[in-house]
């Protein structure tokens, strides 16, 4: 399984591994692919945090760090602050989808967030916030790749990574902005199929990853979206892929701080109870469908506003689902990005035990692939 890309990054297997959880990083990293924290709900404060507690378990091993450069950049860098930053966007939401909203999580009983000064932030969605962030990470050797959730990332992003000799890649759905994505001289790109968690494109994921390989060549590619077992690994791989790039896999892992009620949920889901919807960041993203997405797209709906301003008006409803979801009904209006992969997930396992199963599998389906060859 070991690729180019392997070589560069300095790891033993092509699995990339994206997830909120610093401990499911660093097992991922551990266990011989690289584990990338998502920064996009956090400020510096955490972020630095986290990224001193992966240094110290991850031992000799390379991690990444995912951060969002929202195209759309409210007051476009202009040396604002975070808070003037959230002012600027919540003038643009409309009372109407406040008051929606909030009638969503009153319907369902979650309780409002406590500390009230604590005002909704954009925070590591931010320009201003992921610059920051950018530079605290590059503060730590070990993190060696910076990945761009949202879009192509800044130059002045990329030459700073590219300064201190660390890799950049980024996600996209779309073979238009693979090309934006090559242009700015990033080093890998990462082909993110509609069946996938979080943001995605238009394009499934067995047409996507072997248009970008071709597109983007001969810049690497990670396949994204699908892939739950080492058969997808495999079939990742055929497509010209040097690698695969998964994040539904690791919702329901014993380290993830997936809240139980939630994990059940996912566990529970079939292939098809997931839907594409922009309820909560204002662009195309995969959820487990649940009241929430529903609501949204009802008749009472204001329908949702695009991002970053839908993302700021759910932000509050995001972390109160979060803080609350071991309350049963909160789980039915509750931010469960997922890919339809996490129909296939039905059991708790470690994030050792799915690497290991990976590869094992992979090597399994390698076989039965190889004995088709004639002679
Ligand atoms: C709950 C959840 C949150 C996500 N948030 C982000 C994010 O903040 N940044 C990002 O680059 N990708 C995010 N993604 C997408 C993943 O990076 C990855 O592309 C996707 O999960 C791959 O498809 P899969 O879910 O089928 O493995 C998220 C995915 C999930 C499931």
């Amino acid at each position: 399984m070991y690729t180019e890309l392997c070589k560069k990054v300095g790891i033993d297997v092509p699995i990339f591994a994206f997830t909120h959880c610093r401990d499911v990083a660093v097992e991922v990293s551990k266990a011989g692919g690289l584990g990338c924290l998502g920064s996009a709900f956090m400020m510096l404060d955490e972020f630095r945090e986290n990224l001193n507690a992966m240094d110290k378990a991850v031992g000799d091993r390379p991690y990444g760090v995912d951060l969002v450069f929202n195209p759309r950049r409210p007051g476009k860098g202009e040396g604002l602050s975070i808070e003037q930053v959230d002012d600027l966007v919540w003038k643009d939401i409309p009372q109407q989808h406040r008051e929606f909203a909030e009638k969503l999580m009153k319907e369902h009983g979650v309780p409002e967030w406590p500390e009230k000064d604590d005002k909704p932030s954009l925070g590591g969605m931010a320009y201003e916030v992921a610059m920051v962030l950018t530079e605290e990470a590059l503060r730590h050797p070990k993190c060696k790749v910076f990945v761009s959730a949202m879009g192509t990332p800044p130059p002045e992003m990329v030459d700073m990574v590219h300064a201190q000799g660390r890799m950049v890649g980024a996600l996209t759905g779309s073979p238009k902005h693979a090309l934006q994505h090559k242009a700015a001289g990033l080093d890998f790109i990462i082909a993110n199929g509609w069946e996938g968690g979080g943001h995605v494109g238009a394009i499934s994921s067995i047409v996507l990853w072997p248009n970008l390989v071709d597109v983007v060549a001969p810049l690497p590619v990670l396949a994204a979206g699908g892939i739950g077992n080492g058969r997808q690994v495999l079939a990742a791989l055929a497509t010209g892929a040097q690698g695969v790039w998964t994040g539904s896999l690791w919702l329901c892992v014993q380290e993830a701080l997936t809240p139980p009620k939630l994990k059940d949920r996912l566990l529970g889901a079939d292939l098809g109870d997931t839907v594409v919807s922009k309820s909560w960041s204002g662009k195309t993203a995969r959820y487990l469908r649940n009241e929430w997405t529903d609501a949204w797209e009802g008749p009472d709906s204001p329908g949702p506003l695009p991002s970053p301003q839908q993302w700021l008006l759910t932000t509050d409803a995001r972390r109160r689902t979060e803080r609350y979801a071991e309350q049963g009904k909160v789980v039915d209006v509750a931010f469960a990005g997922a890919g339809q992969v996490i129909g296939q997930i039905k059991e708790v396992e470690s994030t050792r035990d799915v690497m290991a199963r990976l590869m094992s599998e992979y090597a399994d389906a390698f076989e039965r692939v190889a004995a088709t060859m004639p002679g």
